[in-house]
């Protein structure tokens, strides 16, 4: 399986981390394909666990060559804090490789970010205020600074200079915001991070690193961040996230041609999570005293800003959805532990008819039709295979299969990378 990519299928916080991580252990490459530090990838395994926000989730292998791709936008401060945290904690870093086309993240971001939020409780998205739309407009409008912009010093003052100009008006004159540091004094600062990270990480055409690894059959791995339902075009629009969580945006964001991939691995979590503003659409959202027990149990807080994720049931129209959408060859369900214990567990019923584009058209799908099926109580976060679980959590299974005529691969029954089950046989749904 030379290249496999990991995919969140539904709203982000599916468990990918943790399936990249497991994957792993038998790659060659790793590659973070797209978004920035609104990413949160939780990682437990025998170095401790790791919240992950731009490294990719196979560092933990030694062996492992770990990319930031071009599609990935990085702020630098964060970065270096997240490789300094894993030296810290004995994971090395040596053959970290980060994109020269990977966009930066600048402070001025970050402040429109956070004053575009504020200037509208009605348009709020709820972002994670990283300057994740601030930094992917300024890629599309050709304003941007990148990685390997830091490789040529003098030009990089300049273009800076200009930007920073820019950006000033902009701030002052549009937003009436004062605060914004000097030019002089931001620069300075990412001065700084340039020397560090050079002395951290290689800044590479990483495109030509995976060509090589293509051609050498290397196996290679692209980690996706967000979901499917956060993609800029195909996801619940607006309310979603500025870059590309598809296949077609994980091949864009690594320089790998959608002719190679092998496997596409969708990521589905047992039940939906869904974190921002209230005003984004959730048509399986559970009452909340239910919500609340399942929120506490899996702790589901989000792992970049600690919000707590609304919670619903699984949704099989936007499964089909996304499955489509992806051309998944297989399913990871993740979190199936957290539903024991539920005595009637609700599925939506699929209706794929209507292509929901719109934000209207988000609302319009309200409510939906249900199955419902009966849960189970036993604990099954310590079983050893597919088998060993109870008779009704595999039929839950294999209902997601029947959904989204994908076969389900992976079972993550808790957060340990030996909590995973395969289902080696592979049948078809
Ligand atoms: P991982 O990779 C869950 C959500 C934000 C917000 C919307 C837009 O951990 O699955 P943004 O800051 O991207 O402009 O916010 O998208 N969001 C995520 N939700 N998991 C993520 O990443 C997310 N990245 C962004 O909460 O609703
Ligand atoms: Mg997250």
């Amino acid at each position: 399986m030379p290249v496999t990519a990991v995919i969140g299928a539904q709203w982000g916080d599916e468990g990918k981390g943790k399936i990249t991580d497991y994957l792993a252990q038998n790659m060659d490459v790793v590659l973070r394909a797209n978004g920035a530090d609104n990413a949160g990838h939780t990682i437990i395994n025998e170095y401790g666990e790791f919240k992950l926000h731009l490294v990719p989730s196979g560092i933990f292998n030694p062996e492992v060559i770990s990319i930031i791709g071009s599609g990935v936008a990085v702020n630098p401060k964060i970065l270096i804090k997240e490789i300094v945290e894993l030296h810290s904690r004995g994971v090395e870093t040596k053959n970290l490789k980060i994109s020269s086309r990977a966009h930066l993240i600048m402070p001025w971001h970050i402040l429109l970010d956070e004053l575009q939020e504020k200037s509208s409780k009605e348009n709020e998205i709820g972002t994670t205020r990283r300057g994740v739309g601030p930094v992917f407009s300024d890629k599309t409008a050709r304003f941007g600074l990148r990685v390997g912009d830091f490789l040529q010093k003098e030009n990089f003052k300049k273009r800076f200079q200009t930007l920073y100009k820019m950006k000033e008006i902009l701030l002052r004159k549009v937003y009436k915001f004062k605060d914004l540091a000097s030019c002089e004094e931001i620069l300075r600062q990412y001065l700084e991070y340039r020397e560090i990270l050079l002395s951290y990480v290689d800044i590479v055409e990483s495109e030509i690193l995976v060509w090589e690894a293509l051609e050498e059959n290397k196996n290679i791995l692209l980690e996706g961040a967000q979901g499917v339902l956060l993609d800029v075009d195909f996801g619940t629009y607006p309310y979603v996230t500025s870059s590309n969580c598809t296949l077609a945006g994980l091949c864009q964001g690594s320089g790998i041609p959608p002719t190679k991939i092998n496997e596409v691995i969708g990521v589905v979590k047992a039940y939906t999570t869904r974190v921002g503003s209230k005003n984004q659409p959730f048509p399986t959202e559970m009452p909340e005293n239910l919500a609340k027990t399942l929120r506490e149990r899996a702790r589901e807080y989000g792992a970049t800003t600690g919000r707590p994720r609304r919670i619903g049931w699984l949704d099989g129209y936007f499964l089909q959805f996304s499955a489509k959408l992806n051309g998944f060859t297989s399913l990871a369900v993740t979190r199936l532990d957290n539903l024991a214990g539920i005595e009637i567990l609700k599925i939506a019923n699929p209706f794929l008819e209507k292509s929901p584009e719109t934000k209207a058209g988000w609302l319009e799908n309200k409510p939906r039709q249900y199955t419902r099926l009966f849960g189970w109580d036993k604990d099954i976060s310590n079983c050893e295979s597919f088998e060993e679980l109870p008779f009704i959590a595999q039929f839950y299974v294999k209902f997601i299969e029947i959904l989204t005529n994908v076969p389900v691969k992976y079972v993550s029954i808790g957060p340990e990378r030996n909590q995973t089950l395969i289902r080696a046989q592979n049948l078809k749904p």
